[in-house]
């Protein structure tokens, strides 16, 4: 007997038998809707039975949403967070996805980008592209860049430094979280060069100068100031996932287990964990970091434009636009929302980053077009990694970069100079 032959009798016996009853009626919206292979099916029975060509050549939509099983795999963003979502244990899952309150912060993230639309010119010659950015004294190949995130080998066992080899193979900028689970010498080896330096204030100067010092010694070029969590933020998700996953993780956390975990930025530190609550701070901080140190300082966590003016009168090099991905504050404001007023008060006299909610290659452009120097993505090149290490962060950047491109191309915008404010609207 044939293949051919073989199908032909398991459609005659399908549409004959008490299943093809069953699945119609699933189809029909009778069933209970959990079985989407059963439902997949029904087309493939149902034309059986009536005698048109079979529909056996459609994938199932259960095997439409396989998980990738390697990073090349991976079409968008979306299939890496699936893959990551089923890699990482429960209250790892709960840190990375957190926003605030109800996450309402996070959801308008992604909502700014939704409401604002691409305007497509046409018949512009787009065969050459620049996506070429200059950055407080160093040019990358692209304005896409790694947003400092801690903790990451909660996610991969290589952690930062497999971020870091992804950011070197593909030449991307990468900032370093102060709450790494790697230090910063052993990042900057991976990456070949040193990163930018992300640091969180601390209520005990010594701990803080102790941190830039070390920093200093490791070459980093830029001091990246997050301003947005003077104390806790109010993260229930995080707490919800926690409670359902109690094992102990300190050793994911931090180099060789330590228990309690000190992480390795603040070992040879007198830091305690209440130095981390910063109530008090004001913009005397970023005068004082000024003062200290020859590095260039960006202050990341802005969403206002009073803040960017006195970021740039307090001296700050560059600004970054952050709400911590709905990490922060509660404020219901996406930061693609806030980015004009902020554009307005820097009237170009310093970068702008921008970060909160990045998914495509298309949200890059929006936030290109109403004002950023450059974007950085968090959760994306995390769900890499947890989904595939350094290959998962390297296939995230890629994705990135060609949507970015292919959304240059497609809106007759060849060179990030030619993407401006009459390239969008809102919807
Ligand atoms: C799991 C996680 C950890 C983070 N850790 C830090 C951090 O240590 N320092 C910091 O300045 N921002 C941190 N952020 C915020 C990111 O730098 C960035 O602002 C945010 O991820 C951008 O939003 P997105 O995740 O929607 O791309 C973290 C974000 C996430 C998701």
């Amino acid at each position: 007997m044939t293949l051919h032959t073989d199908r032909r009798n398991f459609l005659k016996w399908l549409a004959a038998s008490p299943l093809a009853a069953y699945a119609a009626a699933c189809a029909g919206g009778g069933g209970t809707g959990r079985d989407p292979g059963m439902a997949a099916a029904t087309p493939g029975a149902g034309a059986a039975a009536g005698g048109a060509a079979p529909a056996l050549h459609s994938p199932p939509a259960s095997r439409l949403h396989a998980l990738a099983t390697s990073a090349e795999e991976a079409l968008d963003i979306a299939d890496l967070e699936a893959v990551a979502a089923a890699n990482i244990p429960p209250s790892h899952w709960g840190y990375l996805m957190t926003g605030v309150d109800d996450d309402a912060t996070m959801a308008a993230n992604r909502r700014a980008f939704d409401e604002v639309v691409i305007r497509a010119r046409r018949l512009v010659d787009v065969s050459t592209l620049d996506t070429r950015v200059d950055l407080l004294g160093r040019s990358w190949p692209t304005p896409i860049v790694l947003a400092p995130a801690g903790s990451q080998r909660a996610y991969h066992t290589e952690g930062e430094l497999a971020a870091a080899r992804a950011a070197r193979a593909r030449n991307h900028l990468q900032v370093l979280s102060t709450v790494s689970s790697t230090g910063v010498e052993a990042v900057n080896e991976a990456r070949g060069e040193p990163v930018w330096y992300q640091l969180y204030p601390t209520s005990n100067w010594d701990v803080t100068r102790t941190i830039i010092r070390r920093v200093e010694d490791a070459e980093c070029p830029v001091l990246v100031l997050t301003v947005d969590l003077p104390v806790s933020s109010n993260r229930l998700t995080q707490e919800r996932w926690r409670r359902v996953d109690e094992r102990r993780c300190a050793g994911c956390h931090t180099e060789g287990g330590q228990a309690p975990p000190v992480k390795p930025m603040y070992q040879g530190t007198p830091y305690r964990p209440e130095d981390f609550r910063t109530p008090a701070l004001t913009w005397e901080f970023v005068d004082r970091l000024k003062d200290t140190t020859e590095m260039k300082v960006v202050v990341k966590g802005l969403v206002t434009g009073e803040d960017a003016g006195l970021a740039l009168a307090h001296g700050a090099d560059a600004v970054w636009v952050s709400n911590h991905g709905g990490r922060a504050e509660p404020s219901g404001r996406g930061t693609l929302d806030v980015l004009p007023e902020i554009a307005d008060a820097m009237a170009g006299r310093a970068p702008i980053i921008l970060d909160s909610g990045v998914r495509r290659g298309a949200d890059v452009f929006k936030a290109l077009a109403l004002g950023a120097t450059a974007v950085a993505v968090g959760r994306p090149y995390l769900w890499g990694l947890g989904a595939f290490g350094q290959e998962g962060v390297e296939r995230a950047l890629e994705i990135l970069r060609t949507e970015l491109e292919i959304t240059m191309q497609l809106s007759g915008t060849p060179t990030l100079a030619s993407i401006g404010a009459g390239s969008v609207a809102r919807r």
